[in-house]
């Protein structure tokens, strides 16, 4: 049952016909307080066709409303407060929850069509960022988000794995690297020569020329180049991998820089065919000075290309390939101009679907304050940070449920949960500091809690046994202490399209929090389990409140222990 709607029919009966069934649904309120009821009706806009004041309008239309289904209708000043029949409310909440468990909160607004979703793409040969982090766990739950839309995600890691820094590394390897280093440590040493080629070569700009050369006969598909760059390519996939799989991530397609090498020229030709490339200082470029910007950057002097034309490449291959309704980035917020570029010269170029590209940009995490730098935000640190909230999440199990089975799986869904948790919580483009305490309490507003939550949930429900909801005709809980929660519960599709719509997991983070905490002053207040008529609704509402918590949690990509 729609009980909004069964406001707006029900007030569309008493209002003036000028007014229309869209303008009432418009003006409806969500009360702050439930003293206030479910929903209100304010009447100023009334006051001028009635010539009326609007607590008089208030009153009098109480007087002519039609009260069946509702609990009490009664007005407060100009507002026109509806209290929902709990009876009614509840019942058909649960009825819904526990027919379409995990299909509940589905909507069919993507009617199957891809949104291509550009998320992680760390850079090969170098330390995955907290930025590549917080890129992967926002593009994973906008994946799954999304997914509840009927919208199909297409996850792409654009891999870092163009450009001349290949060139310096080439060299770097050459002068100071062997295979065994590189094998015993790949990104670490990798790193290593590229920050000591850029020291030498202040001094020897020889380097550099040598660098240039190398990287030009990756370009002109050199064998020793190329192979050299797998190898690199390579070892660095296989330490990524070992964080996706933490975090447990798949990709679609791991299409990185390079995979556009052969897809330049085209673009390239359409930018001249179009008037658009300019020639500066002998390098190619798109002016955009009419929009205050610093001009796009498309070829250099010795013809090589550049970040920004390999995803002009790839914005073109996304839609040709993928024919998408919306294609995202989830990069951080620092890129915020090369995207707006992206997107102004995708329109020059006359392609009206650069509309459909939605940039996707977060803040920064900190400890203590500060930036983490890349290179010892590194991802051998990344992986630590997870190993230490694992071990976190560890100690507290061990207090609190010392006869645990499977312990190290619990810690682990715990201790990875909470990071991730941690980092979705916030409004994206927030800022926000990392202090892995307070991430891993089973206490306040952390991912430990809500799982903690759920796993209580599905505790008292192992206590009742099997029950069969499907023929039971009555699931009303009347209960104050539980119209919170259930109404909560009615609003999770919501919640999805909010989310949806925003690209926002903080959503969905914030929502289960608040659901958690209800449920948990419900279940301090009341005995669940106590026999008598109530309680086979009773056991419906914590099995509702169950398969949405863990619906949520999946939102977010956080694994939902049974027991912890
Ligand atoms: N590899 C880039 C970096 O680490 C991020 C790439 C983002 N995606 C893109 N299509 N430009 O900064």
């Amino acid at each position: 049952m729609d009980f909004k709607q069964q406001v707006v029919d029900t007030l569309v009966k008493v209002l003036p016909e000028d007014i229309t069934e869209e303008q009432v649904s418009n003006l409806i309120e969500k009360p702050k307080t439930s003293d206030l009821g479910d929903y209100a009706f304010p009447t100023f806009i009334l006051a001028k066709t009635l010539h009326k004041a609007p607590n008089m309008i208030a009153e009098d239309l109480v007087g002519k409303i039609d009260t069946t289904g509702f609990e009490k209708v009664v007005n407060t000043g100009a507002y026109i407060n509806f209290f929902s029949d709990k009876a009614a409310f509840s019942n058909s909440v649960l009825h819904e929850v526990l027919t379409k468990q995990d299909e509940f909160g589905n909507a069919d607004d993507g009617k199957g069509r891809n949104v291509p979703i550009d998320m992680s793409s760390p850079n090969i040969a170098k330390p995955m960022s907290m930025g590549h982090l917080r890129s992967t766990v926002i593009g994973n739950s906008i994946a799954k988000i999304i997914t509840k839309l009927n919208y199909q995600p297409v996850k792409i890691n654009h891999l870092g794995d163009w450009g001349t820094q290949f060139g310096k590394l080439i060299v770097g390897y050459k002068l100071w690297g062997s295979v065994e280093e590189v094998e015993a440590d790949p990104i670490n040493n990798l790193l290593k020569y590229y920050v000591r080629f850029h020291k030498e070569a202040e001094d020897k700009p020889e380097l550099d020329d040598e660098a240039r050369a190398w990287f030009k006969k990756m370009e002109d598909g050199d064998e020793e180049a190329l192979s050299l760059w797998s190898w690199f390519k390579e070892l660095s996939l296989k330490e990524f991998q070992t964080i996706y799989d933490r975090l447990d991530v798949q990709f679609d397609h791991f299409t990185g820089e390079s995979f556009y090498n052969d897809k330049m020229d085209a673009i390239v030709d359409t930018l001249e065919e179009k008037g658009l490339l300019k020639e500066s200082r002998g390098a190619e470029i798109v002016d955009l000075s009419e929009y205050d910007l610093s001009p796009a950057l498309i070829k250099k002097t010795d013809g090589a290309t550049l970040y920004i034309t390999r995803d002009l490449a790839a914005a073109k291959y996304r839609k040709d390939t993928f024919d998408f309704v919306k294609s995202l980035y989830v990069v951080g917020s620092e890129q915020a101009e090369h995207f707006t570029k992206l997107k102004i010269v995708l329109k020059k170029m006359g392609y009206a679907w650069s509309d459909d590209i939605d940039y996707i940009p977060f803040g920064l995490i900190t400890t203590g304050g500060k930036k983490l730098s890349t290179r010892k935000g590194n991802v051998i640190l990344l992986d630590d940070v997870l190993n230490d909230a694992v071990n976190l999440a560890k100690k507290q199990i061990e207090e609190k449920n010392p006869n645990l089975k499977n312990k190290d799986a619990v810690a682990e869904a715990v201790g990875v949960g909470a990071v991730v948790f941690h980092d979705l919580k916030n409004d994206r483009r927030d800022s926000f500091d990392f202090n892995l305490e307070e991430v891993v309490r089973f206490e306040g507003e952390t991912g430990p809690y809500v799982q903690y939550t759920n796993a209580r949930a599905l505790s008292i429900l192992r206590k009742a046994g099997n029950v069969d909801y499907s023929n039971a005709k009555d699931l009303s809980v009347t209960d104050p202490e539980a119209w919170d929660t259930i109404k909560m519960l009615q609003n999770f599709p919501n919640i999805v399209e909010r989310a949806a719509k925003d690209y926002e997991p903080s959503v969905v983070a914030k929502y289960v929090l608040k659901l958690a905490k209800s449920f948990n002053q419900y279940y301090a207040h009341s005995k669940i389990l106590s026999d008598d008529e109530g309680l086979k609704a009773r056991l419906a509402l914590v099995k509702s409140v169950s398969i949405v918590l863990q619906m949520s949690l999946g939102l977010l990509g956080v694994k939902a222990p049974e027991e912890m």
